[in-house]
């Protein structure tokens, strides 16, 4: 029997690592064996990923696009493929619509992301917390100046209308990320419930 692959996706600060988090408790609570990963991983290629994201190591946007996909590939293989064929339920924090949000808002060209990013198997179930940027921002606790604010507004509300959009074309449950933790966490449990069959 073939397990349960359920994706977490959105913007930074959207709750997705509390979430995730709380996911877990609920699961372990219904006696349902999980694993859960996230991306970047924490491998040699995910470490890369980090540093260039972080700009201690600098790249051109396709490379470390491929990056991530190199990430991705390494991850299937070597954790999340393994563990499905258990039969076990899989929880990942981002996966490869993030590549395509992120890509794609900062310049990537979208059919040559979709292109390189379709060969992986895609989630049985994939959850997109969806916030407005504003709260995305302040939830990371940046406190930028008011003409910083508005640049780092418009780039991340490019990020979030290329999620929206994503949610659509792959069948994405948006859920309202601007709802307080407990309210998010019940509606994420109950869509993970009823796919479950829990
Ligand atoms: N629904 C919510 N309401 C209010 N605060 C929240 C909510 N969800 C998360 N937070 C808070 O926002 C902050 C960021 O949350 P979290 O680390 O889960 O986000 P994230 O999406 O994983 O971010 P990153 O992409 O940086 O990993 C944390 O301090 C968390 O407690
Ligand atoms: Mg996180």
């Amino acid at each position: 029997m073939n397990g349960k692959f359920i994706v977490l996706e959105g913007l930074d600060g959207a709750g997705l690592s509390t979430q995730v988090a709380l996911l877990g408790e609920h699961l372990n609570s219904n006696g349902i064996h999980f694993l859960v990963t996230k991306e970047p991983t924490n491998s040699l290629i995910g470490g890369i990923s980090k540093a260039a994201l972080s700009q201690e190591w600098r790249t051109s946007p396709d490379a470390l696009q491929l990056l991530f996909c190199a990430d991705r590939a390494h991850h299937l293989s070597s954790e999340i493929e393994p563990y499905l064929a258990k039969g076990k339920v899989v929880v990942c924090d981002r996966y490869l619509f993030s590549t395509l949000a992120y890509g794609y808002a900062s310049g990537v060209n979208y059919k040559w992301l979709r292109s390189i990013n379709l060969k992986f198997r895609l989630p049985d179930l994939g959850i997109l917390i969806d916030v407005k940027p504003k709260t995305a921002i302040s939830r990371l606790g940046e406190e930028p100046s008011n003409l910083h604010l508005f640049e780092r507004q418009e780039t991340v509300s490019r990020v979030r209308q290329a999620f929206l959009s994503i949610a659509k074309e792959f069948h994405l449950k948006k859920v309202d990320g601007e709802k307080s933790i407990m309210q998010v966490s019940e509606r994420i449990n109950s869509l993970v419930d009823k796919f479950l069959h829990v």
